[in-house]
């Protein structure tokens, strides 16, 4: 299927009023998502029309390579973003449903050990935190991002996005460390646990879908 042209959505969200995160920070952000989208389409066309045959490729500067990296900054902003407005609106609260199942099974503590978990990670982040589920094995980890295409993982499906960029609560709590910590109780205050749990069915129906295929390579597990 060709690539097309992604679009912003308004989602629920922006027309609920949520606990803790207010109308005019979630308005400036919904800017933010639609500059994403703007660029990435933007990059994304550069990258169709080069002239391949011609164009230079250097690994110190190019146009090749400029466009190529600030395009997946610009593609990941989208699409953290699209998952970070879609599960907010929800009425927050522990995880439940196939999450909190799989939370259950990964951390030996628990949903109250992954709570904690993510919300140490939310500090220790510059960019996000994703939630997010391994087609390879099937497990459920907290990726600590520090900007929007920083330390992305291969086969990682992100189920829950965290935003923790300082545009994401500055205006609401502050740009303090304690100022991040209320801003991370609010928005579990509003999570969507459906969405989410939305997001871990199509990402486990992928694995299951690629498990039976059976095109598996035939190699025994090394020492
Ligand atoms: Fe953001």
């Amino acid at each position: 299927m060709p690539w097309t042209e992604l679009k912003t959505r308004r989602w629920p969200a922006f027309d609920n009023d949520l606990d803790g995160i207010s109308r005019e920070t979630m308005e400036d952000h919904f800017k933010l998502y639609e500059g994403y989208a703007k660029k990435a389409n933007e990059c994304r066309g550069i990258l169709k029309e080069f002239d391949y045959s011609e164009i230079e490729g250097n690994q110190v500067y190019s146009q090749l390579r400029a466009v190529s990296i600030d395009y997946t900054f610009a593609l990941l902003g989208f699409k953290n973003h699209d998952l970070y407005f879609g599960h907010l609106g929800g009425d927050g609260g522990d995880p439940a449903g196939p999450f909190a199942e799989l939370v259950e099974a990964e951390y030996p503590g628990g949903i109250e050990m992954w709570q904690q978990a993510i919300k140490k990670a939310a500090s220790a982040a510059r960019g996000w935190v994703m939630v997010g589920y391994d087609l390879n094995d099937g497990s459920i980890f907290n990726y600590i991002m520090d900007t929007q295409n920083l330390w992305a993982v291969y086969n990682m499906v992100p189920v829950l996005a965290l935003d923790v960029y300082e545009h994401a609560y500055v205006r609401d709590y502050g740009a303090t460390p304690d100022g991040r910590k209320q801003y991370v109780e609010a928005f579990f205050r509003n999570v969507d646990w459906d969405h989410v749990n939305r997001q871990l069915i199509q990402a486990q129906g992928a694995k299951e879908g690629a498990d039976a295929t059976q095109a598996q390579e035939q190699v025994s597990v090394g020492r």
